[in-house]
């Protein structure tokens, strides 16, 4: 327990009570379609729930390493309940994935988030998340980003960090 909260894996069953809350948690937008139950079945060893003493969930990290470049992950959505911002908690979730994964070889983190979201920009760069900055990308909202990225209008920045031990093979 960190002040109060519990940091824990995920099961299946966190999946209904943590989903019905992402649409509230980003200000209206309809979010919950990118956080399907797979995530609670087949990520859990990678991802983190916080709950408060009561044992609500107040924040939630889903990630994994990719399979396809095992020294690379990536962080799909972190939320934290709007009455529990600002106190750390999306940060500590951040430093937990990363010891993770930099545990198990990985040096290079991902997480894409729309370059309007200034609350998210913000909080990749804070931690330390840089902006990719490859052909095709504009200035949008005033960050660096790839326009039309995941479909038509689907702006995105891709944010990376680079962690861990540099000196491994591979
Ligand atoms: C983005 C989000 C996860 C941050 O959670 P949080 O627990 O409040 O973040 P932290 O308290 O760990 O903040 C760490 C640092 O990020 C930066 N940051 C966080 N929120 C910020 C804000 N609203 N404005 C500016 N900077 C901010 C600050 O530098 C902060 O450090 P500080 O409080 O010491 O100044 C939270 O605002 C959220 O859930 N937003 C809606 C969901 C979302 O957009 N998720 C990201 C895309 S998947």
């Amino acid at each position: 327990m960190t002040g109060g909260y519990t940091f824990r894996r995920p099961f299946e069953s966190d999946h209904a009570r943590i989903v019905r809350q992402v649409d509230d948690w980003w200000g209206g937008r309809r979010l919950h379609d990118l956080l399907p139950r797979l995530w609670f079945q087949h990520f859990t060893g990678t991802s983190w729930i916080v709950e408060d003493g009561s044992g609500a969930p107040v924040a939630f990290l889903v990630g994994f390493i990719s399979p396809d470049h095992p020294y690379e992950a990536y962080i799909h959505m972190v939320g934290v309940n709007p009455n529990r911002r600002r106190s750390g908690l999306a940060g500590q979730l951040y430093e937990r994935f990363i010891a993770d994964v930099a545990s198990r070889g990985v040096r290079r983190v991902h997480a894409i988030t729309w370059p309007g979201n200034r609350i998210s920009v913000g909080f990749h760069t804070a931690m330390g998340f840089v902006p990719s900055a490859g052909p095709g990308t504009q200035n949008l909202y005033g960050t660096v980003a790839y326009p039309d990225y995941d479909y038509p209008g689907e702006d995105r920045v891709a944010f990376t960090k680079d962690v861990g031990s540099t000196s491994a093979g591979g």
